[in-house]
């Protein structure tokens, strides 16, 4: 039986917090648990060099994320689990898709738009000030990234959908080129059971917005940022709003549906704040001190990472060779004899 392929790329410009693990990072592992699915999960650095030009912190978040996947149990024998960058055929398969793909529909890309509105709303008689190269054609890698292992489903946030469907153009036409089928047309899922978690402020938890709590700090940083989480001047003995407060969304995000009744049974009893941030704190501590003290043991065991990336890019490559080796051929690019 062929089994559905599930794919997703994490950009390594960041530490992950609370926001990425509901969001993205536990759908993903329950994923790629289904016997039915091969998944395929990989550390976007290519990616990362288009808004980040700081080596330190691009191997940095390199680090972090591949300890926080597998902290949170990845089983990496099971999921694809590779550095986008340790599979050369991902830039060649780029510039083949390139080669193929309309200037045009790079045009309409939503990042490049609003880099150029940017421009236009600053002033700049330039519209394509600071815009490389790598953010025109930041929708052709992702193309490549996810043609090369023909993936059916691709996991992402809303503002990705673009993506995917200027990927499913860009396969259609190579394979009309050159007459293939070479690629499947993936297809977005965006999951709306998928909570998006608030962060500190109270807007989208975000690094964009330095507002979010890093899933692996110490406790006492843990408990100091729940702290900051923003509530309202309600005193206690006063009801409480669950559905509008962060705190609650947060809470509600790991604990269970009793832990969760039970909470919110107290915010109409009029929980005080100081408290009510208490037993937050309590309870993420006490889910999050498993998979930190495994974690930091991760951290501190660089090799052993590295082991399990180049295991993934092995199995990643023994596909994406031989494929591209097809690719090439169509093009016209095979060997002579
Ligand atoms: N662009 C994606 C993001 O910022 C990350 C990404 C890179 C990706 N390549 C991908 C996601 C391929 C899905 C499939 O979130």
């Amino acid at each position: 039986m062929n089994k559905t392929r599930v794919l997703t790329g994490i950009t390594t410009t960041g530490t992950p917090h609370l926001g990425n693990y509901v969001g993205a990072i536990k759908p993903a592992i329950a994923a790629s648990q289904d016997p039915n699915v091969q998944s395929f999960y990989f550390l976007a650095d290519l990616h990362a060099l288009i808004k980040c030009q700081d080596p330190k912190r691009v191997e940095q978040s390199r680090l972090e994320i591949a300890a926080t996947w597998l902290a949170l149990g990845l089983d990496t024998d099971n999921a694809i689990f590779y550095r986008q960058s340790d599979i050369p055929e991902i830039p060649e398969l780029t510039w083949m898709l390139s080669c193929v793909c309309a200037k045009g529909l790079m045009n309409r890309a939503h990042a490049y738009k609003a880099a150029v509105a940017d421009n236009e709303s600053a002033g700049s008689p330039d519209p394509d000030k600071g815009i490389t190269m790598g953010l025109f054609g930041y929708p052709v890698l992702m193309a490549a990234d996810i043609l090369m292992f023909n993936a059916h489903k691709v996991p992402v946030g809303r503002d990705q959908i673009q993506h995917i469907e200027m990927a499913r153009d860009v396969a259609g036409r190579f394979n009309h080129l050159y007459k293939g089928p070479f690629f499947t047309q993936p297809e977005a899922v965006v999951d709306e059971k998928v909570e998006v978690l608030n962060g500190l402020d109270g807007r989208k938890m975000s690094k964009s917005y330095n507002n979010t709590i890093p899933l692996f700090v110490s406790e006492k940083k843990l408990q100091k940022l729940v702290r900051k989480i923003k509530t309202n001047s309600l005193e206690p003995g006063e009801p409480k709003d669950p559905d509008t407060c962060t705190l609650f969304q947060i809470y509600s995000a790991f604990a269970s549906a009793e832990e969760t009744a039970e909470l919110r049974g107290e915010y109409e009893a009029g929980i005080g704040w100081g408290v009510a941030k208490d037993r937050v704190f309590e309870y993420l501590n006490a889910h999050l001190r498993e998979p930190r003290e495994r974690y930091q043991a991760l951290m501190e065991d660089p090799g052993h990472i590295e082991q399990v990336l180049a295991k993934g890019a092995d199995r990643a490559r023994a596909e994406a060779a031989p494929f591209m080796d097809r690719l090439r051929e169509a093009a016209g690019l095979g060997r002579f004899v």
